[in-house]
């Protein structure tokens, strides 16, 4: 990468406003455009912005706005066709999750990162807080002994969200699991060093959603337009040199009040260590479980949360990585791996099976 400043996109205003904000924030890149179907979202965030590209169309976009890297934060479904397109007219991408609906499509956008020569990042943000960090370090130095179980779960109590498409299987790919599950997924084979999935085996519901219970922004009595995905459920996944994973994700449950937790539990001969992040927060999110002289002990690492956590952060990866002419640590073969499983997490929930993946 040479002395000049990136010159950067967003497509789709949603979340994508806060990759806007890294790369407003960042020193190597320069906002210079930003493209939304829906005109008040786009003139409102550009105005914001005070950025002069402004667009409905990505296609003129990518034509006339000489970029660099776009983040593609459209709904799921849109993912891979907006991500190509992108990385066929030049650019490095940093896609929103799920990276795609499919592995045909996942696969699609890998060949295209490899035809083009341009960087894929897949947009896991929790892979940036340091207490993520922190426990991928610390399993990864060995000290947890030999890894055999990983207990990851999301409970929303209501946590349907009530905006965009969510609630569409053709639009999204699927529900909580899609949405929620890919992020824990992710989370847990990240800190285990992406251990080969080998089966997996799901049972999905959709009770609360279908008759518009649970949902953020519901007002009594509002009936929904369309819902056909799942909004909670439980799935086994056996990986390789006989790990065992087990995953709970709720939009929607019968809980604590408010109710919006993940939990990353990794279970070894010499450790346990836990995250549990409370309302995306960060006070007191980790546990360690060992033995110290014969004696069971339980550590609460009081670590510090210091600079950008989420997709700041993310956005500062891949400028760095680029400087350095890396790649940067959310890859898409990483994305690809994780649909991978959910493809497979939804195939055997509907045909009430366990399906290999080897
Ligand atoms: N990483 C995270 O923590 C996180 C959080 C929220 C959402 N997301 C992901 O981000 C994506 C978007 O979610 P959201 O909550 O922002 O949804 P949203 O519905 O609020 O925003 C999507 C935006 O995309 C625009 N859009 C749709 N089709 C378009 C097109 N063809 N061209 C231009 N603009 C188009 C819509 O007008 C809308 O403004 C989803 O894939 C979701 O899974 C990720």
């Amino acid at each position: 990468m040479s002395g000049r400043k990136l010159r950067a996109a967003v497509i789709g205003l949603g979340i994508g406003k806060s990759h806007a904000k890294g790369y407003l924030n960042s020193p190597d890149a320069d906002l210079v455009a930003v493209c939304d179907m829906n005109q008040e979202r786009l003139q409102q965030s550009a105005d914001e912005w005070k950025v002069e590209g402004r667009y409905v169309d990505y296609h003129a976009m990518f034509k006339e706005a000489d970029l660099d890297v776009v983040s593609v934060c459209v709904p799921n479904a849109l993912h891979a066709e907006v991500s190509i397109a992108a990385m066929e007219a030049g650019c490095h991408v940093i896609c929103e999750k799920p990276m795609a609906v499919s592995v045909g499509e996942a696969e699609q956008m890998v060949a295209a990162a490899k035809r083009t020569g341009k960087q894929l990042m897949v947009c896991y943000n929790y892979r940036y807080r340091t207490d993520s960090q922190w426990m991928r370090r610390i399993i990864q130095s060995g000290k947890l002994g030999q890894i055999y179980h990983a207990s990851v779960s999301w409970h929303r109590e209501t946590g349907i969200p009530g905006w965009g498409l969510f609630g569409s299987k053709q639009a999204s790919g699927g529900g909580a699991f899609i949405d929620l599950g890919v992020h824990i997924i992710d989370l847990a084979l990240w800190v285990m060093d992406f251990p080969e999935a080998l089966t997996v085996s799901g049972s999905l519901r959709s009770l609360f959603g279908p008759v518009a219970r649970k949902t953020w922004g519901r007002k009594p009595g509002q009936t929904v337009d369309q819902f056909d995905v799942d909004d909670g459920g439980v799935a086994f996944i056996r990986l390789a040199n006989g790990v065992s994973m087990l995953l709970h994700v709720t939009w929607a449950e019968h809980t604590q009040p408010k109710e919006d937790s993940f939990r990353i539990e990794i279970q070894g001969t010499e450790g346990t260590v836990i995250q549990h992040v409370r309302h995306y927060g960060s006070n007191d999110t980790l546990r360690y479980f060992t033995e110290i002289e014969g004696e069971s002990v339980t550590i609460t690492p009081d670590i510090r949360f210091e600079g950008p956590q989420s997709h700041e952060a993310l956005v500062r990866d891949l400028m760095s990585s680029l400087r350095q002419g890396q790649t940067p640590a959310t890859s898409g073969e990483q994305g690809l791996a994780t649909i991978h499983i959910l493809e497979a997490l939804y195939q055997s929930s509907e045909q009430g099976h366990e399906i290999a993946l080897t």
